[in-house]
């Protein structure tokens, strides 16, 4: 949708925005494409960075109403619950919720996030431990990629947060290992075997299961501070991945070696 439709909707939006640069919130109800309207001269920056952002730029754009609801005031309160992040990345079940919800944070907020007022401003004197938009929209940035790790010096020094990402790099290089090592049992075993395209085609679906479930997971529970879910469906579920991919291969030679088509 981008390109056009999201160009055409500026020039409408800049025609049609009621004026308002500065000043408070008007209250009332509107579409998104009058918050965006309003906002891109209400609040210039943050609206670039939203458009810039995972958010704006999806394919099927995520806009203001999605995480705000539709109306001043309170805007901001549903935005600052984790549930509305959750419930549109995957739901509770999901790894990138189970990552956080496994974690220290998840946990306090699991138990004291019923208590907290969303009312209030993201900062550490109102939630003892971080949520989604805590870490991912720190002091209001739409953009979603850039300074996390800002966030985390609320409450942290940064030498536990340089020693974190050390330890983090490190993890996730093992992590990559196990992947380069199935590939290259894949490589070292497909010399001389001729495979079919069938076979070709099974090996490469196991590859990419590898990364997209168990190295994804390493990831995420590294980026999300759970030991637990890191390991367990991180490193421990990797190893095993490999150990199937070589398992198949152990098989398809066997199969080979008897003659069998
Ligand atoms: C007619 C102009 C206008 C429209 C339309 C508009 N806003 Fe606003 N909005 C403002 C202004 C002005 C502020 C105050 C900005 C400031 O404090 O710098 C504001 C503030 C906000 C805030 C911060 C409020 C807070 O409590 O901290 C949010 C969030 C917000 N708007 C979201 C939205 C969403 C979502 C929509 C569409 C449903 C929308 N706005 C529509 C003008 C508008
Ligand atoms: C993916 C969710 C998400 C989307 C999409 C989103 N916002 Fe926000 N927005 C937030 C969160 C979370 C906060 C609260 C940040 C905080 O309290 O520090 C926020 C805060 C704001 C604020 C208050 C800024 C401040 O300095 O306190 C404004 C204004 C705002 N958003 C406008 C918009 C507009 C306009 C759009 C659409 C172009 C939009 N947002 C899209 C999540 C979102
Ligand atoms: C209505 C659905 C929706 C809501 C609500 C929503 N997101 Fe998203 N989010 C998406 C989509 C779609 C993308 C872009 C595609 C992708 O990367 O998965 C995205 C991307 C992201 C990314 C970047 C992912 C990457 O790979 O770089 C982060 C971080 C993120 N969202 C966090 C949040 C947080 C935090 C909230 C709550 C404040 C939130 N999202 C609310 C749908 C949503
Ligand atoms: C303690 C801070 C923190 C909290 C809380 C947090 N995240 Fe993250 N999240 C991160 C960091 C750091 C990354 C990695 C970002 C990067 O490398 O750009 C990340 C990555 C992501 C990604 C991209 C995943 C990927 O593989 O690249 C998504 C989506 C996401 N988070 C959504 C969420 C949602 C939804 C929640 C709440 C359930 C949440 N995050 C809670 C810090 C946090
Ligand atoms: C709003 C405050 C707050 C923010 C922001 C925050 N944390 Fe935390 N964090 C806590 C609290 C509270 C605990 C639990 C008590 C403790 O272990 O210190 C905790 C615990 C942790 C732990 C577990 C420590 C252990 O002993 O097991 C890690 C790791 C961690 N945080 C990393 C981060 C990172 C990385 C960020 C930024 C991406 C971050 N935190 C952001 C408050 C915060």
């Amino acid at each position: 949708m981008r390109p056009i439709g999201a160009l055409l909707g500026a020039i409408l939006l800049v025609a049609a925005a009621p004026a308002a640069r500065g000043g408070d919130a008007p209250a009332g109800r509107w579409s998104d494409l009058e918050c965006m309207g309003c906002h891109q001269q209400a609040t210039p920056e943050l609206t670039a960075a939203w458009r810039a952002g995972a958010h704006g730029g999806a394919a099927a754009a995520v806009r203001c109403i999605a995480c705000h609801g539709d109306r001043h005031p309170g805007s901001a309160v549903k935005a600052r619950r984790a549930a509305t992040c959750i419930g549109c990345h995957g739901g509770a079940g999901a790894p990138v919720a189970r990552s956080y919800l496994t974690s220290k944070h998840g946990v306090i907020a699991t138990i004291e996030g019923p208590r907290w007022d969303h009312a209030r401003p993201l900062s550490d004197g109102n939630y003892r431990a971080p949520n989604c938009a805590y870490c991912h929209f720190h002091q209001a940035g739409h953009g979603t990629g850039g300074d996390v790790a800002d966030a985390c010096l609320d409450c942290h020094s940064s030498r536990f947060t340089d020693v974190l990402s050390d330890a983090g790099r490190r993890g996730m290089a093992i992590g990559l290992a196990k992947v380069r090592e199935a590939e290259a049992a894949i490589a070292a075993r497909r010399e001389g075997m001729d495979l079919s395209d069938a076979e070709e085609a099974e090996l490469a679906a196991l590859l990419r299961a590898m990364r997209e479930g168990p190295l994804a997971g390493l990831r995420l529970g590294i980026v999300h501070q759970a030991p637990d879910f890191q390991w367990w469906l991180g490193q421990a579920a990797l190893d095993g991945a490999l150990l199937r991919i070589k398992a198949s291969l152990s098989r398809l030679r066997r199969r080979k070696a008897l003659g069998d088509p």
